[in-house]
């Protein structure tokens, strides 16, 4: 098992560039299945979540070629409904498989997804959501059968703002006759960024990033050359490494306007940040302070996929911080860790009081999953000493040789076969 050996207490000084968001690009890689000819991507970030996904879309008959940052997706092999269980348990985005597969072969077949483990994930939004297009699905055996054969477009009401189940229903909308409505639809940047690529490739969506996604069919959609919007979570977690050890650092290929949830809590712990267009620069103070509190919310709340760096850095600020997690309702893996590491945290379901110390000291961690895995990293970059996270592949799968960027900002961080 690899793992990242950080010897703590560099302050982070410099200038990197952040990559693409991961999240927009696997649904993105997916909607790729439904163009006739090919999608280039570029700027594609080389993470394994992005390797899992081309490895699928290889499976069902794509070629996809990743060279320099730009990934190739040839999908006229595509002839192949079933997903590889093996690559579909391994990342949780198989599941919006589905929607572009029904849209171009009107079957699917998928194993239930995996991913991180951060609670129950369901997918009944995103079978409800398929089911009101029409699509007929069965589940046996951790097996799921979708027939589409009598698909049309219709009305969807989403319980719940889910990004995936979003995304899924407007690439399954994407290519059928009529005019399909998302109502209480996921507002997340990265569905505006789906609905920039569909729309690149020939589609007619629009209303991302409003409750209510229109979906107007198309006969065809062509291939096109797309590049993601960049990510807002691997750039608030470089914002928090300058930021935990009271450093001063800043990023290019920023959307400021996607990031002001976290901005607001890093400047109530005593930042400075300043906005530019595309770039963002955050001077830290020595010490942090306490924020009163942090709900995780779906965008454009506080992002969950934040809440665990946010919480490494209360681990050392001065005063209580209170973290609630509304959105996952298992994600507080890092917790127990933080507290060998010598943080005093108390968790009450789903609330978190952090009483912020003085010093963490550097021990062995294990990441559990890709952002709790992210935010050992932070505390051991504050910590005393010598922190060792192990199981790192669950950080590779969101952040592209992340001990190389927190490196060129100076830190001590080497990567351990
Ligand atoms: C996406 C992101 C993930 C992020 C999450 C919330 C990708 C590839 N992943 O995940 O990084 O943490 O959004 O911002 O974009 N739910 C149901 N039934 C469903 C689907 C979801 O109950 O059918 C629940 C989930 O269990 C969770 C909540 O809805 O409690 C949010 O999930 P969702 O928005 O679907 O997240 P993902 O699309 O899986």
């Amino acid at each position: 098992m690899e793992g990242f050996r950080i010897t703590g207490g560099e302050k982070l000084r410099g200038c990197v560039r952040v990559d693409s968001a991961k999240n927009a690009v696997l649904p993105i890689l997916a909607a790729a299945l439904l163009p006739e000819g090919d999608t280039v991507i570029k700027d594609c970030p080389d993470i394994l979540d992005v390797r899992a996904m081309a490895g699928i879309l290889g499976k069902l008959g794509c070629v996809c070629e990743m060279e320099n940052g730009v990934m190739r997706i040839q999908n006229s092999g595509l002839t192949h409904w079933e997903m590889p269980d093996a690559l579909s348990k391994q990342i949780r985005s198989s599941i919006f498989l589905l929607g572009p597969i029904l849209g171009r072969l009107r079957r699917a077949t998928v194993a239930y997804p995996g991913g991180c483990e951060i609670g129950l994930r369901p997918i009944d939004l995103h079978l409800k959501g398929l089911r009101s297009l029409g699509v007929q699905i069965s589940e046996e055996g951790g097996v799921i059968q979708c027939d589409g054969r009598n698909m049309r477009s219709g009305a969807v009401y989403f319980d719940y703002p889910s990004v995936g189940a979003t995304e899924n229903v407007m690439m399954a909308a994407a290519l059928l006759p009529g005019v399909t409505t998302i109502h209480h639809a996921a507002r997340e940047p990265e569905i505006e960024d789906l609905q920039g690529f569909i729309n690149a490739m020939g589609g007619k969506v629009c209303g991302a990033g409003t409750p209510v996604v229109t979906i107007e069919g198309v006969e065809k959609l062509r291939g096109t050359v797309y590049t993601p919007i960049p990510d807002r979570i691997a750039a608030g977690t470089l914002l928090c490494a300058g930021a935990i050890t009271g450093g001063e650092v800043e990023l290019t290929n920023v959307r400021p306007g996607d990031m002001i949830p976290v901005m607001d809590k890093l400047r109530e712990m005593g930042c400075r940040v300043r906005e530019d267009e595309n770039r963002l620069t955050l001077w830290a103070p020595s010490r942090l302070k306490a924020f009163s509190q942090l709900q995780t919310q779906p965008h454009p709340g506080f992002p969950t996929d934040m809440q665990s760096q946010m919480m490494a850095l209360c681990c050392v600020a001065e005063g209580s911080s209170v973290i609630v997690e509304n959105v996952f309702e298992n994600r507080l893996n890092q917790v127990a860790d933080f507290c060998r590491m010598g943080a005093d945290i108390r968790v009450n379901g789903r609330t978190v009081v952090v009483k912020g110390v003085e010093k963490l000291r550097g021990l062995e961690v294990t990441a559990r999953d890709l952002r709790g895995g992210a935010a050992l990293v932070l505390a051991g970059l504050a910590a005393q000493g010598e922190t060792f996270v192990d199981h790192i592949a669950l950080v590779d799968r969101g952040y592209a040789r992340l001990e190389h960027t927190l490196s060129a900002l100076g830190a001590n961080i080497e990567r351990i076969a």
